[in-house]
């Protein structure tokens, strides 16, 4: 990669890492405070300074210094690496050997999370914990910021080949995205575009978008009694080309789609680049150690199903089901098509490699897939394997439906076993029981253990 900051042509191209930038990038991964019981303020000044030793050490033109180190590990930005999901990834992505760069600024995780994935990875077998802790680096700035961004990975660059970029981080809440849709489109739609532009302009070819289910939501509702294949709902350059099928989408399932059309036409620009875009249904569960879990700072947004069964076990409160009635088979609450997201993390992981390393030499740089397990449950039907889990005979009210809700939405998963070879390899079992373990609800109750 070039360095954008040196004057002189001849080094432009040259510049390699110098001792003194060797020194500082150690400074900020090895000074971690890793398995210490440190107060919040006192981390908070710890990434304070991690941030602006970044800030320096990239805003020194590499001219200045000799070179020493020709070669470049291959890495992965994820961005939103510290959420639900991008925690799973980044552990998926140690396992395989990858060196991660995570773009999140905490706006809806917590920083403790790197420690969290080191330790789920030493339990995995896979390495040691300082291993994992080495081989991530948490950026903490906005991905939307652009100049953070190039400042970080300029620098990063010179000791990495970013070899492709997992776009996870967004405002994912559909109720909230009704009530402030202007948010959803900043931070979904308008940084993504900028966030495209910058990949683009540092030689960043592989994009990796974690679209949603709710993109079908444009269907009419008949449509989504069969499994959903990825054809029904094209991606679209423009909301002009979804014409009037906009009616049944949320704010959040139009940023989406909105997303979809920026990696199509971030991938058309260039020959070089390509893109895959996973619809992901309803990831649940947790990485079988316990150390990670889906722990929303936001706790305004209500979270996904299992953050309130859980909290309907924790409290013994009544489960809210809503739109009962509407699933018009079983017991007719609403069929949702659930899906382990350790087995989320490893789709993903397998869309990068399929870019990376067999590179798509057919026509279709683009790839859409759904990231589902092809049958689904009623959620009532999870409600109860959860109680039998945790031993808790969970409540349930009925509930109208809520704007937005849909009877069916169970994903066809035709398209990404064929051409990846992905299938699901855990149960709605292995879910639940992952999830119980997490969050210590069998404990809770004080019959187990
Ligand atoms: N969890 C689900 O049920 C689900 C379902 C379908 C699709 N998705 C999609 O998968 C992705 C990940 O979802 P998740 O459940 O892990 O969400 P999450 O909220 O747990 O994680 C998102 C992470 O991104 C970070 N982030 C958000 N905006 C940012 C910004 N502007 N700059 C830097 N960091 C930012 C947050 O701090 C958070 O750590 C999202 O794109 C979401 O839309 C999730």
């Amino acid at each position: 990669m070039d360095c954008h900051r040196c004057t002189d042509a001849t080094t432009r191209r040259s510049c390699r890492p110098s001792e003194i930038e060797i020194l500082l990038y150690f400074f900020v991964n090895y000074t971690s405070l890793q398995g210490l019981d440190i107060p919040s303020r006192i981390r908070n000044y710890y990434q304070l300074v991690t941030s602006q030793a970044i800030k320096v050490l990239t805003s020194i033109p590499c001219c200045l210094y000799t070179s020493v180190s020709p070669s470049r590990g291959p890495a992965v930005l994820v961005t939103g690496g510290l959420g639900y999901v991008g925690s799973h990834v980044c552990l998926e992505l140690l396992k395989r050997g990858y060196t991660i760069l995570i773009i999140d600024d905490l706006r809806n995780s917590f920083s403790n999370t790197v420690q969290n994935i080191g330790l789920a990875f030493e339990t995995s077998g896979f390495g040691e914990y300082k291993t994992a802790i080495q081989n991530m680096n948490h950026i903490p700035i906005d991905y939307g910021d652009t100049q953070a961004l190039n400042q970080a990975l300029v620098g990063y660059g010179r000791y990495f080949l970013i070899v492709g970029a997992i776009h996870l981080a967004a405002s994912k809440s559909v109720a909230e995205s009704l009530k402030n849709p202007r948010k959803y489109y900043e931070n979904n739609v308008s940084k993504m575009e900028r966030f495209l532009t910058a990949l683009g302009s540092l030689g960043i070819r592989n994009v990796i978008f974690s679209s949603s289910a709710t993109v079908y939501g444009c269907l009419p509702p008949e449509t989504a009694l069969k499994p959903l294949k990825e054809d029904l709902v094209p991606v679209f350059r423009s909301l002009r080309q979804l014409g009037g099928m906009l009616g049944g989408l949320t704010p959040y399932g139009i940023s989406k789609i909105l997303g979809e059309g920026l990696v199509a036409r971030f991938v058309e620009r260039d020959k070089q680049r390509n893109g895959v875009v996973f619809r992901l249904f309803n990831p649940v569960g947790c990485d079988p150690s316990g150390h990670l879990k889906d722990d929303p700072k936001d706790k305004k947004c209500r979270g996904g199903v299992m953050q309130m069964i859980m909290k309907s076990v924790r409290r013994d409160q009544v489960f809210e089901v809503y739109g009962t009635g509407l699933g018009g088979r079983g017991d007719k609450s609403c069929i949702r098509d659930f899906v382990h997201v350790a087995d989320i993390a490893r789709g993903i992981a397998m869309g990068l490699e399929a870019c990376v390393y067999k590179g798509y030499r057919d026509r279709e740089r683009l790839k859409v897939y759904n990231l589902a397990s092809g049958g689904g449950i009623s959620v009532k039907q999870l409600v109860r394997k959860v109680g039998l889990e945790s031993r808790v005979a969970v409540r349930v009210r009925e509930c109208s439906k809520r704007e937005g809700d849909i009877a069916v939405s169970v994903g066809d998963n035709g398209k990404i076993e064929c051409q990846l070879g992905w299938v699901p390899e855990r149960s709605i079992e292995a879910v639940c029981k992952d999830f119980c373990h997490a969050y210590n609800l069998q404990k809770d109750r004080g019959d187990l253990n």
